[in-house]
Formats: C-alpha cells, structure tokens, sequence
C-alpha cells in the first residue's frame, strides 16, 4: 500500500531533495519563494506520499498569503519522482489536499503553474491577481473552495504576515507537524480498478496516526 502522511520535520530532508530533482536548479529564486520566506506553512496541508518501499514518491506544501483584504492559499511546490509520474499520484496529492482545505475553510487557492496541468482540477486564470514580477500572468491560476470566492480579489499577492490569525489556520498553522497525520491508500491504477472514493480522497480511507 501507498501512505499519504502531513509532512513532519522527519521529511523535510527527503521532500526537499525531491523538489531539487523535479525542479531547475535555483527553484528557491523564483518570485512565489519570497511569499514564504519566514512564513510557516499550513501544515495539515503540506502531504507527503510514500510507496510501499518507504521511499517518497511525491509531496505537496501549502503557505498562507494575502491579497488584501483577503487570505489565500498558496499551492505548492508539488512534485512527483519522475519515475512515477503520469501514474496518478499527483492528482491524487491534489484532490486530497483541496478536499483537506476546504473542509478546514479556506476560501480560495492561489498557484503558480501550467494551465493545461491545473485546469483539470478547476483552477483557472486570475486576471488582476499580481504576483511578485517575475511571473507570467499567465500562469497565476486560482480555484474557488466556496463558489464566488475569487469574485473581486484583485492586486498584489503579498506575505501573510500574522499566519495564525489567516481564515481556517487557527489549527493549521505551523512548518510542520510533530507527529504525522497517515493513511493508506492504494496506488491509483489499482485503485481505478476497485472501490475508490467519490472525490479520490485519501480522507475517506483508514487513517493512524504515525
Ligand atoms: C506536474 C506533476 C506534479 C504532475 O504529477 P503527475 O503524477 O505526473 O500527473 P498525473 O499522473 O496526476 O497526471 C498526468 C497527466 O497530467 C499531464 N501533465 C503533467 N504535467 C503537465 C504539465 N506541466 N502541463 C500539462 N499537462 C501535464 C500529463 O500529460 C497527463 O495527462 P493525461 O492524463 O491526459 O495523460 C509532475 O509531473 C511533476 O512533478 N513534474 C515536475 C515538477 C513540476 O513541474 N511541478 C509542477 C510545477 S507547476
């Protein structure tokens, strides 16, 4: 079996040389960087996938930021070992982390990326959402948890200065988690040929805590 777990401290090493194999060498430089510099990460958010040999296979974070008045949340980065890709697993780290957001109450969620990709998942352009230059509008791409929730946020994305005071952090908030929050799931291609959850979240299967 498979087993989505919150990020813990113990990952950290092992998600951070996952993001520097999947990503260009300088992914820290990119503009959406400076909006977490400093800011902890939502971390009932932040999953990490394990495959039945332990090894990560794939891991997504979340920060919190602003378009003020408003809290947003960031998505990413999200990355899946390029021997797995294609298989599923970033969809499911998706579905499942934005099934997670929401039931927490968060509104809305920013993210920086490849149309083609996110729009499969309901993300779209944002028009006037500026992030810090440089970033292709293009490629700033929002999706609403509640409907009409993108509906006149407009301006500057900019750091979420006070964290745990942000709409749906008041038990999120922190870089990571002590003690890991773990399901286990089936790998998708098994899963699509048995039962599998409406929504392909891994909040619907057995879950311990680690
Ligand atoms: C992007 C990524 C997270 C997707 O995860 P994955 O597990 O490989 O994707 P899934 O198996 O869920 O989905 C596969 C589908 O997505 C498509 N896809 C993957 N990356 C894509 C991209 N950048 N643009 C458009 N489509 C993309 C595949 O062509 C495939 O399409 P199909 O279903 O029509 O066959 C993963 O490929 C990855 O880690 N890439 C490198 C890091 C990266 O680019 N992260 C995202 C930053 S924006």
């Amino acid at each position: 079996m498979y087993e989505i777990c919150t990020e813990t401290e113990a990952d950290e090493y092992e998600v951070e040389t996952l993001y520097d194999l999947c990503f260009a060498p300088g992914r820290t430089a990119l503009s959406s960087y400076r909006l977490r510099d400093g800011v902890p990460r939502v971390a009932d958010l932040c999953l990490v996938l394990r495959d039945p040999g332990g090894i990560v296979v794939a891991a997504i974070r979340f920060w919190p930021a602003r378009i003020e008045p408003a809290a947003v949340l960031l998505l990413g980065p999200i990355a899946v070992h390029p021997t797995a890709q294609g298989e599923g697993l970033g969809g499911l780290l998706m579905r499942d982390s934005l099934t997670r957001a929401r039931a927490m109450g968060w509104d809305r969620v920013l993210l920086v990326g490849d149309a083609p990709y996110y729009s499969r998942f309901g993300f779209q352009r944002l028009d006037g959402v500026v992030m810090p230059p440089p970033t292709n509008p293009d490629r700033v791409l929002g999706l609403e948890l509640r409907p009409g929730a993108w509906v006149g946020i407009a301006g500057p994305v900019t750091r979420e200065e006070t964290p745990a005071a942000a709409s749906g952090l008041a038990d999120g908030a922190g870089a990571s988690h002590i003690r890991s929050d773990c399901s286990e799931i089936e790998h998708p291609r098994e899963a699509a040929h048995g039962v599998q959850s409406a929504n392909g979240s891994a909040a619907d299967h057995r879950s311990r805590r680690a």
